[in-house]
């Protein structure tokens, strides 16, 4: 016979440490909730950002040149770091490099010898980016692709063990594809602005958006988690 457990009605519910031990206090400063972490995790990434300087200059160069420039560097540029080591990428993708703010994590977690592959439409974006990467002596390990996704992923051959998907979603229902295709058995892809609507109810791309989350999540060659800050990981199985 199967006997189910079942708690009981007034079973106690887990509760976070801090409540269940009421009576202690937190050293000062020490973050409180779920926002306070988020503020904690920004603040120290940002002191510890080598690039920092790049992520700045994204923004710099995105106010002077207006909405139709989508130059946003990643908030998650130690974590690119992280991933890209972590799973000793040596055969990276990126789609969309901006000012090269990403590619510099990526390069970076990947050292000494990984190569970055980097796609991207403007080429305004592509000088400052190359002058970016000969300045921090990566200009051999990342390779600039002109022109817009669709027009250069069907040329690229892979595999890849890491993708970097970044730029605007407008070709995200196409690139997907390719992704997958690109991507080694076990490699990491990681998509980024799939959470439009956090930032402005009236920018576009947010049904792509919708309709990408749905098909990585249904794709059964995708095994995919989304962290806390809407990043989404698809591992190809
Ligand atoms: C969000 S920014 C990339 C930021 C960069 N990954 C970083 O973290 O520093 C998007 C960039 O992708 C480029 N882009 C947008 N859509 C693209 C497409 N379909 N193909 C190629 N590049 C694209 C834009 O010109 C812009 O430079």
């Amino acid at each position: 016979m199967c006997v189910l457990y079942r708690p009981a009605a007034h079973a106690r519910v887990a509760r976070p440490m801090r409540y269940i031990r009421g009576a202690m206090t937190l050293p000062p400063g020490e973050p409180d909730s779920p926002h306070a972490v988020a503020a904690w995790v920004r603040e120290r990434s940002r002191e510890h950002d080598r690039y920092a300087a790049i992520s700045d200059a994204s923004d710099a160069h995105r106010i002077e040149h207006g909405p139709a420039c989508t130059v946003y560097a990643t908030s998650s540029g130690p974590l690119l770091g992280a991933l890209a080591a972590a799973t000793h990428a040596k055969r990276i993708l990126e789609i969309g490099t901006g000012l090269g703010y990403s590619a510099l994590w990526l390069a970076d977690g990947s050292a000494p010898h990984g190569i970055v592959d980097s796609i991207e439409r403007d080429a305004a974006h592509i000088d400052l980016a190359r002058d970016v990467f000969a300045r921090h002596g990566i200009d051999t390990r990342v390779r600039l692709h002109h022109g817009s996704a669709i027009e250069v992923l069907p040329r690229l051959p892979g595999p890849y063990d890491l993708i970097f998907s970044d730029s605007d979603v407008d070709e995200y229902a196409d690139t997907l594809e390719h992704s997958v295709r690109l991507l080694r058995t076990g490699g990491l892809l990681i998509t980024s602005n799939l959470f439009l609507g956090q930032y402005t109810a009236d920018v576009s791309g947010i049904d792509q958006a919708i309709a990408y989350r749905d098909r990585i999540i249904d794709d059964a060659r995708l095994r995919t988690a989304f962290t806390p800050t809407g990043l989404a990981l698809s591992v190809r199985v």
